[in-house]
This record gives structure tokens, C-alpha cells and sequence, in this order.
């Protein structure tokens, strides 16, 4: 046989075994996660991977902006090898993974590797990019397999978007874009799919029309929601309902599903935490991981004592079902009563813990 039909054997195989891991993946994770008596915990199918808490912007909301005494002390990037680590963790049992959590993604030098390693996994990769960047690279990004590109734009002009997304450069966002979509049109491929976010507040609201025009005039889809807000002066007016999420009708799996307050636990009389927000259910379904492998309870949290073990160091396992986990699933899933506090849910300053009266206002319209 010659090395021309060996290497074609070989690549059609290859193709067919990631088409019957994908399918047999899909299957896999359909199902609801199972809750033990104990509150152990089936794998989790979507995983939260940062790979770097760094940012060129400092968006006053952001804890880039803010600054937080309180933010994780170790910045920082994942590094190949340790993503590999990762990867070999998680991989038998992850449908999507979330290359961003509270950083810019496209600053770690390895994140195309790391994309491109997981699609050939059979796994759904997303990121979220504010794009203000001088050195892209658009064919890498489209070669990635990268599956979904939400591209942050919270305005129409400099001036509204400048206001939250401060250090940012709307010309060169919009550069960007277009180079992504011309670059994904030459390279004939139809991923990633490309979506532009419209975060409102007070001082953009009225670029919702203009912002449409544009993303149209650009051939990217768009999407508006309300900005999350700490400061009164800059509380948005409802949306329209049929802006929300126009383009992605409910279904795309950026969007954190709602916890729905029915559950499969094997438990009686459960009561749910008040404040339970759709955040909250990342406990049961979603694996929240720092780029030095420290893992968190959810997204919102990322001081250094919300974080649960360490999945470069301990087993998928050993950090999903520790005694910790257990006790933040109790309290978020079966609140009060006698049971203790649980040492990260219950005690941070969290989305579901916190006083704050803006804060409080939001969780009320998202429950
Ligand atoms: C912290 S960012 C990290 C990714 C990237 N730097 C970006 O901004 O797209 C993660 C997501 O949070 C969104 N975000 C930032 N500030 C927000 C706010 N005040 N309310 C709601 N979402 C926000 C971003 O637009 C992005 O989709
Ligand atoms: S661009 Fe993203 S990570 Fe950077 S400060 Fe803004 S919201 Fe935070
Ligand atoms: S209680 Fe707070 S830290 Fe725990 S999952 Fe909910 S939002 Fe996250």
C-alpha cells in the first residue's frame, strides 16, 4: 500500500470514530445531572476554562475595573501543558467548554491550541472577546474549530461604547469583526459563529437601533441584554422582549439555562434557597476552573477563598464530590433547617448572598 492510501485510510477512520465519540458524547449528556442522597454529584458535561484573569480593558463593572481588594491575588495565564492536564480530566465526560470567565481570552498565546485540542475532542468550544485588539489573528481563529465568538460591543460610537468599555476602541472592534467575516468567508467555513452582544445602560440604550444597522451592515448577527449595574445612575429601561436573545430563540447554550426548581434529587422535602438564581444550578451542571487550575463554585465568584481544590493537582472526583462541593449543593438545594453553612455558598459576597440593593433588584427580575 502506498503512504498516500495509508494516511487516507487513516484520516477517514479518524473521522469516523469522532463521529460515532460525538454522537455516543451527546448522548452521554442529555440527561439531568444526578444528585445523590449525599449530594455527590454526576460529572459535569459543561466546564468553565479561564485562560487568563488579564484584560486590556478595565469595564467598571468588571473586576478588571473595579479593581476588588477582595479579586483573586494570582494573575495570570494557562499554560499548553497544564490545559492538556485539563483536558485529559475532563474530556470523557465535557460537551462544551467556555474559554472566558474574567479575562480576555485571545491575550493567552496558546488559546487557538487549546480550541483546536478540545474540538478534536468532540467538544463545543465558545468564547467571549472584546475584540480591542491590535494583534489578531483571524485565520487561526477560524482554523480553531472554535464553535460560537460572542464579541462584546456595548454601544454604536466611540462615546457609548467607551463609557463601560473603557481603554476599548469601537473602530478597531468593528476592524475586527469585519476582518473575522471576510476571513471565515475565504477560508469557506462555516464556523465560528459570530454574534455581536449589546449590554444596555443608561448612556447606550439609545444606540439599540443604530447598533442593529450596523451589525447588519456587517453581516453578524446581534443580540441586546441588560448590562449588570452597581450604581444607580446607570440602570438601563427594560428591554424590548423580542431584542433579547433575537437570534439565538432561547436555544443557544451560552446562555445558562434557568434553574428550573424541580430537580432529580432522590431527597424529600427539599426547600431551595431563596435567592436561587439560574447562576446557582453551575453547582450541579457546570465545572468553573481558574487559569491555575483552581476551581470555583460558579462563575461569579473569584476571590481566593471561593476557590474549591485544584483539578490540575486532584482528580475530577476528588474536587467535584468533596466534602466542600457537598456542603454548597445542601445549601443551595435544601436551605435551612439545621444544616451548616457551607464554607463558600452561604458565606461569599456572591450574586446570591449579596445585599446589595441593586443586586437584589436584578436577582428579583431573573427568578
Ligand atoms: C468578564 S467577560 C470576559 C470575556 C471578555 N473579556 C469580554 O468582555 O467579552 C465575560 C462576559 O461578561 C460580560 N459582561 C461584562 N460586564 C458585564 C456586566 N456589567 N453585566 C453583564 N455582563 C457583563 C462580557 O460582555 C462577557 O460576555
Ligand atoms: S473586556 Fe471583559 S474581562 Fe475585560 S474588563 Fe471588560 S468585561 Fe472584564
Ligand atoms: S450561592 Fe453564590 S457562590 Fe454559590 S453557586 Fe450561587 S452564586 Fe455561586
Amino acid at each position: 500500500m502506498s503512504q498516500n492510501i495509508v494516511y487516507k485510510t487513516a484520516k477517514t477512520a479518524k473521522k469516523a470514530f469522532m463521529n460515532i465519540r460525538k454522537l455516543l458524547i451527546d448522548r452521554r449528556h442529555d440527561p439531568e445531572p444526578i444528585l445523590g442522597s449525599d449530594y455527590s454529584c454526576s460529572f459535569p458535561s459543561q466546564y468553565i476554562i479561564e485562560p487568563g484573569n488579564i484584560c486590556n480593558l478595565k469595564c467598571p463593572f468588571c473586576v478588571n475595573g473595579m479593581e476588588r481588594k477582595d479579586s483573586h491575588p494570582n494573575r495570570g495565564f494557562l499554560g499548553l501543558n497544564e490545559f492538556k492536564v485539563l483536558l485529559n480530566k475532563i474530556s470523557p465526560y465535557a460537551r462544551r467548554i467556555y474559554f472566558y470567565n474574567w479575562g480576555e481570552p485571545f491575550l493567552n498565546k496558546n488559546i487557538h491550541s487549546m480550541v483546536r485540542l478540545a474540538v478534536d475532542r468532540g467538544i463545543e468550544t465558545y468564547i467571549s472577546s472584546n475584540l480591542s485588539l491590535t494583534e489578531l489573528n483571524y485565520k487561526a481563529i477560524i482554523e480553531s474549530g472554535l464553535t460560537s465568538l460572542v464579541v462584546s460591543i456595548d454601544g454604536a460610537c466611540q462615546e457609548t461604547y467607551g463609557k463601560y468599555r473603557v481603554g476599548g476602541d469601537y473602530q478597531l472592534v468593528l476592524h475586527n469583526l469585519a476582518g473575522l467575516v471576510e476571513a471565515k468567508k475565504r477560508l469557506n467555513k462555516a464556523t465560528p459563529n459570530i454574534y455581536w452582544q449589546f449590554l444596555t445602560n443608561k448612556f447606550n440604550e439609545h444606540d439599540v437601533e443604530k447598533a442593529k444597522e450596523t451589525a447588519k451592515s456587517l453581516e453578524v448577527s446581534i443580540y441586546f441584554n441588560k448590562m449588570t449595574v452597581l450604581d444607580e445612575s446607570w440602570e438601563a429601561t427594560a428591554l424590548d422582549a423580542s431584542t433579547v436573545h433575537e437570534y439565538f430563540n432561547g436555544s443557544d447554550p451560552t446562555l445558562y439555562r434557568g434553574a428550573e426548581r424541580t430537580l432529580p434529587l432522590f431527597l424529600k422535602d427539599v426547600v431551595f434557597h431563596p435567592d436561587l438564581l439560574n447562576l446557582c444550578k453551575q453547582i450541579i451542571n457546570m465545572m468553573t476552573i481558574n487559569w491555575d487550575g483552581g476551581v470555583f463554585p460558579c462563575c461569579s465568584v473569584y476571590n481566593k477563598g471561593a476557590v474549591i481544590g485544584n483539578l490540575i493537582d486532584q482528580s475530577l472526583d476528588e474536587v467535584w464530590n468533596s466534602e466542600t462541593f457537598k456542603k454548597c449543593r445542601k445549601y443551595i438545594y435544601n436551605y435551612g433547617g439545621d444544616q451548616e453553612k457551607s464554607p463558600v455558598c452561604g458565606t461569599m459576597p456572591c450574586f446570591a448572598n449579596s445585599d446589595h440593593p441593586l443586586v437584589k433588584n436584578r436577582r428579583k427580575l431573573m427568578q
